[in-house]
């Protein structure tokens, strides 16, 4: 890939605080990350039902969607999946830019990876919520049939079969998919937001 040069920062005069004021909440990151199967889309779509109904304004960027357009040329290895999670963060930035809580629902399988994320936006605009099952429940749910294939041998470098799936060090939410129903997982994660002031 070639880099670019003679580039130069062109700033807006509306700001982002101009724009977190109109809107009366904070901009940020809520990354979900977790095996295929732990839930993160699920609860990600559920969360946002839940805000966009309190007048938050959001949007949701999801691993199986994104790769349908602006990553359809990754695939799952190593390389490709940290590209895949850079372009990622960088979109979000410019949706945090924008004023919107962003869900992000990617496996985002290493610590390294989501730590980038974190270090592109300022302190408490990025906020990793581990959507945590075993590996054991995510294949007895495999909604896609995809666990079935990789232990088939079908699907080479699958996260959690035969590609590893790194658990976030630090988490500032962890929510256990084997334990809490969707709305208590929802119910959690927007108490954090009103606890920490991202919502009122
Ligand atoms: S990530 O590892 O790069 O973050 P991402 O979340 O975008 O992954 O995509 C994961 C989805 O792609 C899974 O939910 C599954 O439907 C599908 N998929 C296809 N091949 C693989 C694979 N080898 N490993 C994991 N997921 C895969």
């Amino acid at each position: 890939m070639t880099e670019s040069t003679n580039i130069v920062w062109h700033e807006s005069e509306v700001t982002k605080e101009n724009r977190l004021e109109l809107k009366g909440h904070k901009s940020a990151i809520l990354w979900f990350t977790g095996l295929s199967g732990s839930g993160k889309s699920t609860v990600s779509v559920a969360l946002e039902t839940a805000l966009h109904a309190e007048n938050i304004h959001t949007y949701r960027l999801d691993g199986d969607n994104v790769r349908h357009g602006l990553n359809k040329n990754l695939g799952f290895s190593p390389d490709d999946r940290t590209e895949n999670i850079r372009r990622i963060g960088e979109v979000s930035k410019l949706m945090v830019d924008a004023g919107l809580l962003t869900l992000t629902a990617f496996i985002s399988p290493y610590q390294e990876d989501r730590d980038q994320v974190r270090e592109i936006v300022e302190a408490n605009e990025f906020i990793e919520i581990y959507v945590k099952a075993s590996l054991a429940t995510c294949e007895e749910r495999d909604p896609k049939g995809f666990y079935k294939k990789a232990r088939l041998g079908e699907i080479k470098g699958f996260t959690g079969i035969d590609a590893p799936y790194e658990e976030p060090d630090n988490p500032e939410i962890i929510i256990d998919t084997n334990q809490l129903s969707i709305e208590e997982s929802v119910e959690r994660i927007v108490s954090y937001l009103k606890e920490n002031n991202y919502i009122c």
